[in-house]
């Protein structure tokens, strides 16, 4: 089975082709032109992805022996995203499924992250716990197979990603935050500061407003008396970075207590934090389980997990109307997570 997939849910227009779980080509254009503005501006991503697609294509298969003949289904991100960003892929793929009388699947981008374990050599086993971590959500999941997730605990305010380009933003280190706190971290101290581990009712959800309030009140405190110095911001990066990963393992580490389980997975584009992503699998030695976490190229948006999930819908002989819109949030019928 050869698919086609297409990601423009947000800055980062990706296609993929797959021959099956095996990834031919998977290329990634991000929008870094967003940076000035300290985050993305919608209308400017939505022109970028029609700019891109099409070239993104022609590269596609020029990178494989392959030709748009051979593509025996289509899929692309439906949401959630930016409506304007999502409509430029989604669009463009069912054009192409109709000229191309192929079968098209519509994905949803969370769905994506959650099996992209899959195009790792190693995959995860099921029922496997799924820790998704990214710009727009929060998620502990328990995979019982391709079809059956239930949500264990999501975020009840900010996603942890947001936290990482919030806190980011405040100590003047700019956008995407992630990779910058990480980078400063390296040279802070992390017990510089005692940042809060968010709590709720509910002892899988996350909170991550309290953190982040509390980063702004000793960024305030500095500020009172001197700027914030290199080394203020790469404590400050250090100290929030460990309160932020402890919360992720401190819901991971409860699961593994109550459900049986065969493997853990780290997903989403925050699992491409260094110490996250060595402390998930110090966790998984602790509990012998395996740890699947994608190669970065596979943690932030891209087009292969897409495709991994259309081919997943399309083997499971699922079909899809062309009249599929896209969408802005998670639907609650079309994400199978039941609480
Ligand atoms: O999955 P993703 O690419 O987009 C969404 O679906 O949201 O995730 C993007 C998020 C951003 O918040 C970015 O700051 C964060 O992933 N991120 C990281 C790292 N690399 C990207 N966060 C922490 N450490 C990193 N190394
Ligand atoms: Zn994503």
């Amino acid at each position: 089975m050869i698919v086609l997939g297409i990601e423009s849910s947000c800055d980062e227009t990706s296609v993929a082709i797959l021959e099956n779980d095996n990834v031919k080509a998977n290329l990634i254009s991000s929008q870094h032109f967003h940076k000035q503005y300290g985050g993305v501006i919608p209308e400017l991503s939505s022109r970028a992805h029609l700019q891109q697609v099409i070239p993104l294509i022609k590269s596609a298969f020029s990178a494989t022996n392959l030709e748009l003949n051979d593509i025996d289904v289509i899929s692309a991100t439906a949401g959630p995203g930016l409506i304007g960003a999502l409509l430029v892929g989604l669009t463009f793929g069912k054009s192409l499924a109709l000229s191309m009388k192929k079968p098209f699947v519509p994905v949803n981008h969370i769905e994506g992250h959650i099996f992209s374990g899959f195009l790792m050599q190693e995959k995860p086993e099921y029922p496997f716990l799924c820790s998704v971590v990214s710009g727009g959500h929060t998620l502990l999941l328990l995979v019982k197979n391709e079809f059956e997730i239930l949500r264990l605990g999501t975020t009840i305010d900010d996603a942890i990603g947001e936290a990482f380009d919030k806190v980011s933003k405040m100590i003047g280190l700019g956008y995407p935050g992630g990779p910058l706190i990480q980078k400063y971290a390296e040279q802070g101290n992390e017990k510089s500061y005692s940042f809060p581990i968010g709590k709720s009712k509910n002892k899988y959800d996350f909170s991550y407003s309290g953190l982040k309030t509390a980063v702004l009140r000793e960024i305030q405190n500095i500020e009172t008396t001197e700027n914030l110095s290199e080394t203020d911001k790469s404590n400050i990066a250090a100290s929030f970075q460990k309160a932020a990963v402890e919360a992720i393992m401190r819901s991971v580490n409860l699961a593994l207590q109550e459900f049986e389980i065969k493997s853990i997975s780290l997903v989403g584009g925050v699992a491409a934090n260094k110490q996250l992503r060595n402390e998930m699998v110090l966790l998984g030695k602790k509990y012998k389980k395996n740890v699947v976490i994608p190669d970065i190229e596979f943690c932030g948006d891209n087009a292969a997990m897409i495709a991994l999930r259309g081919l997943q819908y399309h083997k499971a002989g699922k079909t899809f109307p062309l009249s599929s819109n896209a969408y802005p949030s998670l639907p609650k019928d079309s994400f199978m997570v039941t609480e």
